[in-house]
């Protein structure tokens, strides 16, 4: 307690810190109404290490002793968040892919049990889908993050791979969350991914007929392969995918060193950031993306995107199509673009949340600190905007969890490492923050 006192009256007492906390955004959503009321921070979870659930006593006793359970071994990397139609309680999902051995599972929900060192999660959509450890690709084998659409459909990515050796196919699969009920599986072909050298480890479905009016049938998928460095395009309909890699899919040397909070590691990794400019705006629609180890902004038309013909030449295919929107000079990792138009994401320094309007040229003046906490945000993994069907309000959901510790072997299991945070976006766009 005293620490985090002693590190928030550094930030205050710092001006050239503060007054990025303190000023409202000018460029970034101008016309916005200032509320009468001020939310009080929302709920979020935190934990020292993530807390495993099992079907049962004997079987989390067993794993723990052959060592599919090793505790110190799991490392919750993404979040995604579904509410219900009719109006029942938001459930959470987690991932914490197979890095290493000693993951019972890697994709959960949390629930309701707090224990010692944070709250219990329990596999999703169940314990036996992951248990066979690699040995049944019918399962799952290592999910990285998922995308929740608006349909109530969870796509989910599976790298295949535990500890980076290949067991299954890559493969994109699809829950339906009202029912649980498994509604689409799609294993990359060997065309769409390299073997050994891919890494699945993003999706955005984006809905072309959303509800309430659409089917939810008109689908492309995109997927980030950060260590092949490319991007795949999955056609649903079209029962079809295809590559993407380029100069503008390859990771920058410049930014292939990550410092966070004074500790470093070296990853030299393509895309990670996926997100869509949304329907209604008006706007020819984009895929805007970055590789996690360049300071690089782009873009891409969907209507390029999405037809196949244009990507038949390899790296040389529709060069002149993609759109440099611009440099940040760091490093940020998982983004995501409001029903507005406004981009967010976590930078590594200053350690906080940015955000853009996609209107206006991506410079230094129109990319905004928005809320700024270095020792909550360290990291920011997971980053998804979550429409509530109660009010239509949009909030924004982080995952972070000091990975630099976690390279370094600094982790300290004896306090808070991973933490899910949520804000609502209107409150974060007028400067308030909420973390
Ligand atoms: C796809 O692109 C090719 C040219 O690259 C074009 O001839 C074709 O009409 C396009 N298909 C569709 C469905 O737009
Ligand atoms: C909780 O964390 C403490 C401190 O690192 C550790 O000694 C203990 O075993 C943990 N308990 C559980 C249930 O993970």
């Amino acid at each position: 307690m005293l620490i985090l006192s002693l590190i928030l009256w550094i930030i205050y007492a710092n001006p050239s810190l503060a007054q990025y906390h303190i000023n409202r955004p000018k460029r970034v959503f101008p016309d916005f109404k200032f509320p009468s009321d001020y939310k009080d921070v929302p709920r979020v979870f935190e934990w020292k290490n993530l807390q495993y659930g099992f079907p049962s006593e004997q079987e989390r006793e067993q794993v723990l002793r052959n060592g599919r359970y090793n505790p110190d071994s799991p490392i919750p990397i993404d979040i995604d968040v579904y509410y219900p139609r009719n109006g029942g309680p938001p459930r959470h999902f987690v991932t914490s892919p197979r890095f290493g051995q000693g993951v019972p599972y890697s994709l959960a929900y949390v629930t309701n049990v707090q224990r010692q060192n944070g709250s219990e999660i329990q596999a999703y959509p169940s314990y036996q889908w992951h248990s066979s450890h690699g040995a049944n690709c019918d399962g799952l084998t290592s999910v990285y993050r998922v995308h929740i659409d608006p349909c109530g459909q969870m796509w989910i990515l599976d790298s295949g791979e535990i500890e980076f050796v290949q067991y299954c196919a890559p493969q994109v699969v699809v829950f339906d969350l009202a029912t649980d009920q498994l509604i689409h599986r799609y294993r990359l072909p060997e065309t769409s991914y390299k073997a050994t050298v891919s890494r699945f480890v993003n999706i955005y479905a984006d809905i072309r007929d959303p509800p309430p009016r659409g089917q939810c049938k008109d689908v492309f998928a995109y997927l980030a392969d950060p260590t092949s460095k490319a991007i795949v395009v999955y056609d649903v309909m079209g029962q079809n995918s295809w590559r993407i890699e380029n100069k503008f899919t390859y990771p920058d040397a410049k930014f292939g060193t990550h410092t966070v909070a004074g500790e470093s590691f070296e990853l030299l990794d393509g895309p990670l950031a996926l997100a869509v400019t949304p329907l209604g705006l008006g706007l020819r629609r984009h895929l805007v993306f970055h590789a996690l180890s360049n300071d690089l902004e782009l873009a891409i038309p969907l209507d390029i995107l999405n037809n196949a013909t244009n990507w038949q030449k390899g790296l040389s295919s529709s060069l002149s199509e993609f759109v440099t929107l611009g440099r940040r000079g760091i490093q940020c990792a998982s983004h995501a673009i409001s029903r507005q138009g406004i981009w967010f994401c976590g930078f590594l320094e200053p350690i906080g949340i940015f955000g853009w309007d996609i209107r206006r040229p991506y410079n230094r003046e129109n990319v905004q600190l928005l809320a700024l906490n270095p020792v909550t945000l360290q990291f920011v993994s997971g980053l998804k905007i979550i429409q509530r069907p109660s009010d239509g309000r949009e909030e924004l959901w982080l995952l972070s969890d000091r990975l630099q510790k976690i390279f370094a072997g600094t982790i300290d299991y004896g306090e808070i490492n991973y933490r899910v945070l949520r804000c609502d976006v209107e409150d974060l766009l007028q400067g308030r923050g909420c973390f």
